[in-house]
């Protein structure tokens, strides 16, 4: 069987390590895949958002089945050309997709179901808009681009200045394009963090374990956002009675909320949640694996995600097919000197095997290049570091044992992954 894996983060690294597991004669191409993943899977210069490439791709090599994680060519319907082009595929439809490509989409879906979430209102005039906070007058206050916008489109203003500025960039400026030509003005939400993914196949949904991403650049959570610098999984903040209001209140009313316009979702269901004193609501959604996200929920996974994926896309899914292992995972992000600013590539990294990995640890490959056999940085988040062991604790020590033998020149990374977590451990 031939699967073809559309990216190239360490998000695709994790997902086509866990695919080859128990299904030892599968295929695997990625495209545009990265260094490490060559070691893994044929990787194919394709880009993830040539939507007519990726399907003459997907004919040309007769892939079996094709599994699409990135955003971007989500929100543009790979998941439906692949399917007119006869192609089985895992991964939500164009409309289904909307449920994070627009902000606007899914806070109108929010508000029309009755979904917890943060109250909002939405604003096509930066006049208009400026006149509400203004009126409003209450701070911190959450500004968000209604498109995609490469995570940087949430602005969380602490005064009337940030919230100027935040409009202008976003709606004069265009800074994304048209994704800010509307915005989502909302309510600042208090509370810890949980995300939690999913599988769903259009009718039923079943939760991954939960897992906690660390946004910020530096320690102790300062400095401007990121793609995300490291993860731990479960959370233990996702108490029991955390998971099943979350279930009642939130999974299963949008699951039926997005059958009822129409688009049902079928694919990776990611849930930003923030656990307030009201109860658990939601922050966003995803149409799709997080990043680092997945690099900590995969490895935990205890069944076929090959049979699991295909299972969401023909409407067969069940609670049996997923379980999980009784560990816990910790992912700590190698990133290059000057990221999430500007930052050179082509370090070479030191500490890999031939085949990008290290002894004791998993590493997933971000933004690397591999040419004569040696790896060089690629990208801004270069490797995930990643460990599984009995406790969060052990996981987090044997993560950061193996960041302190596999690095390069310029590296930074977080030393505190997992620190808040561990504290909620104890108490
Ligand atoms: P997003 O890009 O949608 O994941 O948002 C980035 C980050 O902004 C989130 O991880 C939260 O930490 C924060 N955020 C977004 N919306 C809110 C909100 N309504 N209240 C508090 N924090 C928020
Ligand atoms: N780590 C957050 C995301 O994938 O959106």
């Amino acid at each position: 069987m031939r699967v073809l894996v559309v990216g190239g983060g360490g998000r695709e690294h994790a997902v086509i390590r866990k695919l080859k597991e128990g299904n030892a004669d599968l295929e695997i191409l990625c495209a545009p895949g990265n260094g490490g993943i060559s070691a893994d899977a044929e990787i194919i210069p394709v880009s993830a958002t040539d939507v007519e490439g990726m399907v003459a791709l997907a004919k040309e090599r007769q892939a079996d089945y094709v599994v699409v994680t990135p955003d971007d060519p989500l929100a543009l319907g790979m998941v439906d050309a692949m399917k007119e082009a006869g192609f089985d595929a895992f991964g939500p439809t164009k409309a289904a997709a909307r449920i994070e490509a627009s902000k606007v989409f899914s806070k109108n879906l929010m508000r029309k179901y009755g979904i917890p979430t943060a109250g909002y209102e939405v604003f096509t005039s930066p006049e208009t808009a400026l006149a509400y906070v203004r009126e409003n007058n209450r701070y911190p206050t959450v500004i968000k681009a209604d498109g995609l916008a490469l995570g940087k489109g949430v602005i969380i203003a602490q005064d009337e200045e940030e919230a100027k500025a935040a409009l202008h960039h976003l709606m004069v400026d265009k800074a994304f394009g048209e994704s800010g030509s509307r915005v989502v003005i909302e309510e600042f939400l208090t509370g810890v963090e949980v995300s939690v993914l999913s599988f769903a196949d259009g009718n039923t949904i079943v939760p991954m374990v939960s897992s906690m991403d660390h946004k910020r650049v530096n320690d102790n959570d300062e400095g401007p956002n990121t793609g995300g610098m490291g993860t731990i999984a479960p959370s233990p903040f996702y108490t029991r009675e955390a998971a099943e209001r979350c279930m009642e209140e939130i999974f299963l009313p949008t699951m039926a909320a997005m059958k009822a316009e129409g688009c049902p979702f079928s694919g990776c269901l990611y849930f930003g949640l923030i656990l307030t004193e009201d109860g658990p609501k939601v922050i966003e959604y995803n149409s799709r694996f997080g990043d680092p996200e997945t690099q900590v929920v995969l490895p935990l996974l205890d069944g076929n995600l090959l049979e699991i994926m295909q299972a969401c896309s023909k409407g067969c899914l069940s609670e049996d097919m997923v379980h999980w292992k009784k560990e816990a995972a910790a992912c700590v992000i190698e990133a290059s000197g000057g990221y999430p600013g500007s930052y050179e590539k082509g370090k070479r990294i030191e500490g890999l095997r031939e085949d990008g990995q290290a002894d004791g640890v998993m590493v997933f490959h971000s933004g690397t290049k591999k040419t004569d056999g040696v790896y060089y940085t690629n990208g801004g988040r270069v490797l995930g570091i990643t460990a599984c062991a009995p406790t969060l604790k052990e996981a987090l020590a044997k993560a950061y044992e193996g960041v302190e033998r596999i690095g390069f020149e310029g590296m930074h990374y977080r030393r505190d992954i997992g620190a808040k977590a561990l504290k909620g451990c104890e108490e």
